[in-house]
């Protein structure tokens, strides 16, 4: 019989940064890493049907999850998806019009909301599961694999005014007006949520990320309300069933009121976008938790002296502490690959 010794599971740099240990170079990914601004995405995504016939495709969405890190070896793999298939899953319907993001059903009024399913069908969200076991299976094991959710407000905010809109107007009129019936939703989102990333967590994610991309929209009092909250109670839900599990919150926009979002929703890392004010970032966020972040995308469309710049500045402003190099929200379709390989490259020769 043959004898193996058995291996010490392989150090992952993206998660010892998430354990609050500092690596001498940041370990990097960036949002929407699959995507649009790749041609083997591009190639797929002409033969795969709608958008969620892609995400709901377990070998096409393992294929495009491992479509960055094969071209570029990032520390992390997100699994493809999208964080409107938990609306999808409650029974809403959810479309995605090409060039114009999102369509829903509106869940505009009191009665519509009396009528929302208060458990989502996670049968529909087994492909994604599928999907991380596949991933998993493939992926050197020095790379994490992250599954994600909406925020619930975020969430919300599609749900109610069945898309995107430049201020979030409706939610946000919505909540003031009918909290009751908001409230309903958030409780609905918080506790689909919670299944929906422990049940990524089985399949084989390393760390969850929770993406508030509309966090910053909201005044103080709505921003506790309504973000910080819900993310607390999906944190403690996740660590309820899985106590070691590894939660970065995203509230983008949430500037002078990070502090407050990372010691009350208890995440082990934030993300950050490219506005955030470096010295309040590192006494009173990394000083806590770790930070990821923000390189503006358009530095990275922009490329040259400028994206050098960008990135220098980032390591200059976070790299002394527990880091993660990403950009400060998704990676735009129109960005050369030659850009994020001479950023990428930037990264790695840091001697910190
Ligand atoms: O990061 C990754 O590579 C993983 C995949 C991922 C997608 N969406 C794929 C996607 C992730 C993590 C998301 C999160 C997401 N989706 C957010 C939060 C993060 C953020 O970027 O703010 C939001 C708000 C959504 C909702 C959503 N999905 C919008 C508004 C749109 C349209 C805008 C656009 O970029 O087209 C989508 C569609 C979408 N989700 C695409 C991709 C690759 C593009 C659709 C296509 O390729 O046809």
């Amino acid at each position: 019989m043959e004898f193996r010794l058995s291996q010490s599971p392989a150090v992952k740099p993206f998660m010892e940064v998430l354990s609050g240990r500092r690596q001498p170079v940041p370990p990097a990914w960036m949002m929407r890493q699959a995507g649009r601004y790749l041609p083997e995405y591009r190639e797929l995504r002409a033969t795969a049907g709608s958008f969620l016939d892609l995400c709901f495709n377990p070998e096409w969405a393992a294929e495009v999850t491992l479509q960055p890190i094969r071209r570029f070896g990032f520390d992390a793999a997100i699994i493809f998806s999208d964080i409107l298939v938990i609306p999808h899953a409650l029974g809403r319907s959810v479309r995605f019009e090409v060039g114009e993001g999102p369509r829903l059903e509106p869940l505009d009024t009191p009665e519509k909301i009396a009528t929302l399913a208060t458990a989502a069908n996670f049968t529909k969200l087994e492909p994604v599961y599928e999907a991380l076991r596949r991933v998993r299976a493939e992926l050197d094991p020095k790379i994490a694999l992250i599954g994600f959710c909406g925020a619930p407000w975020t969430v919300a905010t599609y749900m109610v005014a069945g898309q995107g809109t430049p201020d979030q107007g409706p939610a946000r009129m919505f909540a003031y007006r009918e909290p009751d019936a908001f409230t309903k939703i958030i409780d609905v989102l918080v506790e689909n949520s919670i299944e929906y990333l422990l049940g990524q967590l089985s399949a084989g994610a390393d760390a969850l990320q929770i993406f508030d991309t509309w966090a910053g929209i909201l005044p103080p009092r709505e921003f506790q309300r309504w973000s910080v909250e819900p993310t607390r109670r999906i944190v403690e839900g996740v660590r309820a069933k899985a106590p070691h599990a590894k939660i970065i919150g995203f509230p983008r926009g949430a500037g002078a009121q990070l502090p407050l979002y990372v010691g009350r929703t208890g995440v082990d890392g934030v993300s950050i976008d490219w506005a955030a004010e470096p010295s309040l970032i590192r006494e009173r966020v990394q000083s806590h938790v770790a930070v990821q972040g923000n390189l503006d995308p358009l530095a990275l469309i922009a490329g040259g002296t400028a994206l050098d710049r960008a990135v220098d500045d980032a390591l200059a402003n976070y790299a002394d502490g527990r880091y993660i190099f990403n950009l400060g929200h998704g990676i735009q379709p129109e960005t050369p690959i030659a850009h994020v390989e001479q950023m990428l490259k930037r990264v790695r020769e840091y001697k910190g």
